[in-house]
């Protein structure tokens, strides 16, 4: 099986347009799909599917990071002075907030103790939005693997699969959003300030990979019980998805998966390509046994 290419930018549309800004804040607007948290039809789980949920060690995790992304990505929507683009952040604000509410209403419905965290107050809102934003492109390529996996081993119950779906396809939309609001926003700065928001951003992401290196290096070392869930559980969680995969397989499925959901959107909008590309490259050089 071979692993997809590169995105290919079918047609060019120049970014800062008004054609682009007027996509970017379209296209998100009108791929909204409506569903309401409190009324998922939660599936009954046998005693064996109900421990193997339970056990699974990330929840509080999740919950923490849904926090801070609603509470940074809801506030930031005062950013844009563009009706539209300023509608579509708030959007995906409410979209996060609603990741939260479900969070709360899976681990209600289970009884999987979590603690509500104190609500997040971001303190430089387009700091707090670029970080948020780059977290998601690394978490939400790799919870698109790791998903499918679950899919495929039967981890999950198809009836959970299928109320965990939407979301999945919104973490896709938002960071092709994102991507492409990135490129907008500095296209919007005066040519001398545009420097200095490409190393910002530069910055973010390299603590975004170092965190995740950190992660990666403990993968494997033996940890105590009472250790904390760690960061960044989308690399760590296929160990505790139930099945055997290597990294070159797993890689493998997130590249194809992240693929497939991004073909659903207009393809003059950019794709995300730095943690595809980094993906891709780790995939050719690791032997297929790793
Ligand atoms: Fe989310
Ligand atoms: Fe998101």
């Amino acid at each position: 099986m071979s692993v997809v290419p590169a995105n290919i930018e079918s047609e060019t549309l120049a970014v800062g347009s008004a054609e682009h800004r007027h996509l970017l804040g379209q296209f998100f607007l009108n791929t909204h799909v409506e569903y309401v948290p409190e009324q998922m039809p939660w599936p009954p789980l046998a005693e064996e599917e109900l421990a193997r949920l339970r056990a699974l060690p990330f929840w509080q995790e999740a919950v923490s990071t849904e926090n801070v992304t609603s509470n940074t990505v809801a506030a930031a929507a005062v950013l844009e002075a563009d009706p539209l683009v300023r509608k579509a952040i708030a959007l995906q604000g409410f979209e996060e907030m609603r990741h939260a509410r479900l969070l709360l209403a899976l681990t209600t419905h289970y009884r999987i103790p979590v603690e509500e965290p104190p609500r997040f107050t971001p303190r430089s809102l387009e700091s707090d939005f670029l970080f948020a934003g780059f977290g998601e492109c690394f978490d939400s390529f790799f919870a698109f693997g790791l998903f499918a996996l679950a899919r495929e081993s039967g981890f999950f119950p198809p009836a959970l699969v299928k109320v965990f779906e939407p979301v999945m396809q919104e973490e896709a939309r938002h960071i092709l959003f994102f991507v492409n609001w990135v490129k907008y926003r500095r296209s919007q700065l005066p040519w001398w300030r545009r420097p200095a928001f490409r190393l910002r951003c530069a910055w973010i992401i390299l603590k975004q990979v170092a965190s995740r290196v950190k992660t990666a290096r403990s993968m494997g070392k033996p940890q105590s019980v009472e250790a904390a869930p760690s960061e960044n559980f989308t690399l760590t969680a296929h160990q505790d998805l139930g099945t055997e995969v290597t990294l070159h397989r797993l890689l493998q499925l997130c590249l194809t998966e992240n693929e497939r959901r991004m073909a659903e959107y207009d393809a003059r909008l950019r794709r995300p390509r730095l943690v595809p590309g980094i993906a891709r490259a780790l995939f050719r050089v690791i032997p297929a046994s790793m």
